[in-house]
């Protein structure tokens, strides 16, 4: 539970100011302890006597202010913090926080805190398209904060689209979920890849098959959840990139994924192999599109790096779990690549069952391990599955 948990809320200056009221009750009534930062905009909207009587806390407001005796408000505050909330965040708190701004005294909290950071956004829908608010959330995305998507809706502009405050119920569910996460993969580095790879014909056409990279993704989101140090290498897929991950690599081909996974695997603790990696590419890629002619076209086609292979080589003490995607002969294919890539376990799936592999968000898989034990699972959603996969990843750590 929440109980007794330091929640620093940041409330920045946009009409929806208000809806911090309720974040705060609700926080309350929790049992958490809430201590507010305003910005001098957010108290154009709202008072911080409102937000005093409703957190039972002082709230702060002025950096050069102190907030009891030798207390330095900025540093007090980000140490204190269990839970860094930006609830509305507006479109200058986000550009601040992502050039390393820190000119007052919600941005120097942030800053100096080593707590997770969860930044709801609200704003007019085109200031929030725009593409300079968009980079400045990837970036903030790609260094570890987590952000709550606006809702599509009336604006208090008069506008209707994207902008419109998370509801409060889902801004205090997901902090709930952040401070009651369990934390057993903490400071665990974890490598995943995900998705398919697409292997270039021409400047227009590749080679790829159907892997839509959910499985990955919703391991990467499970493995965060329990507080590992997440790095993401990525096919193309289309998919929200989960929030918390420590780093995202997006690759294409096979060759640029076996040099993102060279490139970090050494100091990861365990690797787990979802991606759906090309067997073959072209032998040759066309400088220029291909014209159509009648006579039809061949392609040379060449292996690509075995890329599990390799790490199964280069392991040493780490994890390394491979998947099997199989059309027929599941168990005795997926047996024969545990062995010769030298996995701790593979997770097998039937393509030909209904709710199972490419595409979908649920799983049908059979776990084996080294020893040969074979474990039956029921139809699942994948992110129960990526909890499972932890679970025996965990029952391997020393
Ligand atoms: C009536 C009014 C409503 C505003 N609403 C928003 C908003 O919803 N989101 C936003 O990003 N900026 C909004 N702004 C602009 C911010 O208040 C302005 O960028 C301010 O500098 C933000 O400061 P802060 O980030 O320090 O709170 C609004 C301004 C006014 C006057």
């Amino acid at each position: 539970m929440v109980q007794n948990k330091n929640v620093v809320l940041g409330i920045t200056g946009g009409i929806a100011a208000y809806k911090a009221c309720d974040i705060v009750s609700d926080l309350k009534k929790l049992n958490a302890n809430v201590d507010v930062i305003m910005t001098k905009a957010a108290t154009e909207f709202i008072t911080p006597l409102t937000l005093q009587s409703i957190s039972q806390n002082k709230v702060a407001v002025d950096m050069f202010q102190t907030l009891g005796n030798w207390e330095i408000g900025h540093i007090s505050l980000a140490k204190k913090a269990d839970l860094l909330v930006i609830a509305p965040a507006t479109a200058d708190i986000i550009g601040k926080l992502a050039n390393g701004i820190a000119d007052d005294l919600l941005s120097t909290t942030v800053m100096a805190t080593k707590a997770p950071v969860l930044i709801a956004p609200a704003m007019n829908s085109n200031m929030y398209t725009n593409s300079i608010v968009q980079a400045n959330i990837e970036k903030l995305k790609n260094n570890g904060f987590w952000f709550i998507t606006p809702e599509i809706g009336r604006l208090a502009c008069g506008d209707i689209g994207e902008g419109k405050l998370a509801s409060v119920e889902t801004i205090v569910n997901q902090i709930t979920k952040l401070l009651t996460r369990a934390k057993d993969f903490s400071g665990r580095k974890i490598l995943i890849t995900a998705g398919p790879t697409q292997e270039a014909i021409d400047p227009v056409r590749f080679i790829s098959n159907r892997s839509s990279g959910k499985m990955g993704y919703a391991l990467a989101e499970a493995a965060v959840e329990r507080g590992a140090d997440v790095t993401l290498i990525s096919g193309p897929v289309a998919l929200t990139r989960p929030n918390g991950l420590d780093s995202f690599i997006p690759v294409e081909s096979a060759i640029e994924m076996r040099q993102a996974v060279m490139d970090c695997f050494q100091e990861m603790e365990i690797i787990i192999m979802t991606a759906a990696v090309g067997d073959f590419k072209p032998k040759r890629k066309s400088a220029e599109k291909i014209k159509k002619n009648d006579s039809g076209l061949t392609i040379e086609l060449e292996k690509t790096p075995d890329i599990l292979a390799e790490l199964g080589k280069l392991k040493g003490d780490r994890i390394l779990v491979g998947f099997a995607a199989e059309t027929q002969n599941l168990l005795e294919y997926a047996g024969e690549k545990l062995v010769q890539k030298n996995l701790d376990f593979i997770v097998a799936n039937d393509l030909t069952q209904e709710g199972a592999g490419f595409g979908v968000s649920t799983n049908i898989v059979k776990i084996i391990d080294c020893s040969g034990n074979v474990e039956e699972f029921p139809l699942m959603s994948k992110l129960e599955l990526g909890k499972i996969i932890l679970d025996r990843i965990k029952g391997l750590l020393i």
